[in-house]
C-alpha cells in the first residue's frame, strides 16, 4: 500500500491561491489576460485561483501528455488538445498544476509566443525543482517544494486521487 505523507493542508492551500489572486489582480491591472489551463491536473487551482481575480479574464484549456501512468516525464511532449481562442495580441498566463522538470511549460511558452501572444508568463501551484532539466522562469508560484511525488488538488497518479482537497507526498 503506498502511504500518504502529508505536505499542503487545504487552508494554506486556499491562503496561497488567495494570495496569488491579488498578486495577479494588481500586475494585470488594465489588461485582461487569457488564462490557459494545463489539463487535466490545473483545474482545480484554476477554478479556485480565478474567483480570486478582480481584472476580466477569459480562459481556455491546453492538453499535453509526457507521462505514461509512471511518476516521470518521458522527455517528449505532444499536443493532445489546443486552445480554441485566438492568442494573436494577447497576454496569456498559463496555469499549471505543478512545474517539474520543466519541459512541458518550456514546449508551452514557445508554441504561444511562436502565435505571437503579446505577454507569455507562467503560474504554478507548485514550483518542483529537483528534476528540473531547461531553464525555465516560474513567474508566480505558490509553493516550491524540493521533491517526491504529490497528489491531490488536482494531481493525480494515474488518474487518481485529484480529489483530495490536501496535498500529499505519495510515498511508494
Ligand atoms: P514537467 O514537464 O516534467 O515539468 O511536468 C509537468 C507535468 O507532469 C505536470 O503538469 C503534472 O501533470 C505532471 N507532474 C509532475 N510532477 C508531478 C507530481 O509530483 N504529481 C503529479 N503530477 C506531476
Ligand atoms: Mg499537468
Amino acid at each position: 500500500m503506498p502511504e500518504f505523507i502529508p505536505v499542503l493542508k487545504q487552508d494554506d492551500i486556499q491562503s496561497s491561491v488567495a494570495a496569488l489572486g491579488r498578486t495577479l489582480s494588481a500586475d494585470y491591472q488594465g489588461r485582461s489576460p487569457i488564462l490557459i489551463g494545463v489539463l487535466k491536473g490545473a483545474f482545480v487551482f484554476l477554478a479556485d485561483l480565478i474567483r480570486h481575480l478582480t481584472v476580466p479574464v477569459q480562459i481556455d484549456f491546453i492538453r499535453t501528455a509526457s507521462y505514461g501512468d509512471g511518476t516521470a516525464s518521458s522527455g517528449s511532449i505532444r499536443l493532445t488538445k489546443d486552445v480554441e481562442i485566438d492568442l494573436t495580441g494577447k497576454d496569456i498566463l498559463v496555469v499549471e498544476d505543478i512545474v517539474d522538470s520543466g519541459l512541458t511549460i518550456s514546449y508551452l511558452i514557445n508554441l504561444f509566443n511562436s502565435r505571437k501572444a503579446n505577454s507569455v508568463r507562467v503560474c504554478a501551484l507548485i514550483d518542483k525543482r529537483e528534476r528540473r532539466e531547461t531553464a525555465v522562469s516560474v513567474d508566480y508560484a505558490c509553493h516550491v517544494v524540493e521533491s517526491g511525488f504529490l497528489v491531490g488538488y488536482g494531481l493525480d497518479y494515474a488518474e487518481e486521487y485529484r480529489q483530495l482537497p490536501d496535498i500529499y507526498h505519495l510515498s511508494p
